[in-house]
């Protein structure tokens, strides 16, 4: 399987500066074995596009979706918009829309459905709280998220779904999870897809939370981990084009 690193801007970056971020990081010398995202906010995808043209790296991604096609929703963007953008992927479920937002389980799979109904991969976060993991309750907590969220989705094809496990404890405290704790949730996550979708399903479970220049080869290298979902990390374009080189071994 291809190793996957997205970048989430979270609410950083409008049109002007979204689209200086894609021409400075296009200058970025990138390994070939590795597919690059950039998950972009919806007013900057335009700008976004018109600075990549017809470039496959990074692929361009949105942050959040909504599950009709149209209609008197306000506010909300629907899959088929963020289409016309040429998008690859979108996240759904990050934990920040499940705090702020009152994102459910149930929501998060309506927006899984609707995106590979669209033709776009759903990268699906997951994660628990500090508190949960005191308790004991993280492999509860992020099997039910998982489990939740794979409900009527297909498992291969150009739509593929990717999982981001994300410790919410994690994200943006500079205070990551170890890759052996990760590893243990990520085996959990696979054990849920070799059972969803038996043993050819190429779903990528990637780790995000606090990933940094420092971290990044070491999480990379951890057996199971397949990639990372970078919040603070990626908004610097040079910065991240160094993280996606020390990604992947020389
Ligand atoms: P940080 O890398 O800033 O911890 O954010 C992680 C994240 O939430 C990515 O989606």
């Amino acid at each position: 399987m291809r190793k996957f690193i997205i970048a989430n801007w979270k609410m950083h970056y409008g049109p002007i500066k979204a689209g200086a971020w894609i021409r400075a990081f296009r200058r970025e010398r990138l390994p070939k074995d590795l597919d690059i995202g950039v998950a972009v906010p919806h007013v900057s995808l335009a700008a976004a596009r018109a600075s990549l043209g017809r470039a496959g790296v990074p692929l361009l991604g949105g942050q959040n979706t909504f599950w009709m096609a149209e209609g008197a929703f306000t506010g909300e963007t629907s899959p088929a918009m963020l289409k016309e953008f040429g998008l690859d992927f979108c996240l759904v479920g990050h934990s920040e829309r499940r705090i702020h937002l009152g994102e459910t389980d149930e929501m998060v799979n309506k927006k899984a459905i609707a995106l590979q109904k669209a033709g776009m991969r759903p990268v699906i976060c997951v994660g628990e709280t500090e508190l949960q993991r005191k308790k004991g309750e993280t492999l509860k907590v992020v099997r039910a998220q998982v489990t939740a969220a794979l409900s009527g989705l297909k498992g291969d094809g150009a739509v593929v779904p990717v999982i981001a496990y994300e410790p919410v404890w994690a994200i943006g405290t500079g205070k990551p999870c170890t890759s052996q704790d990760a590893k243990v949730v990520h085996e959990a996550i696979r054990e849920i897809l070799v059972k969803k979708f038996g043993k050819a399903m190429e779903v990528p479970i990637i780790y995000g939370g606090s990933v940094d220049l420092r971290n990044i080869a070491e999480f990379m290298s951890t057996t199971g981990i397949d990639g990372a979902l970078v919040g603070g990390a990626s908004l610097d374009p040079r910065g991240f084009g160094l993280l996606c080189r020390a990604a992947v071994p020389a």
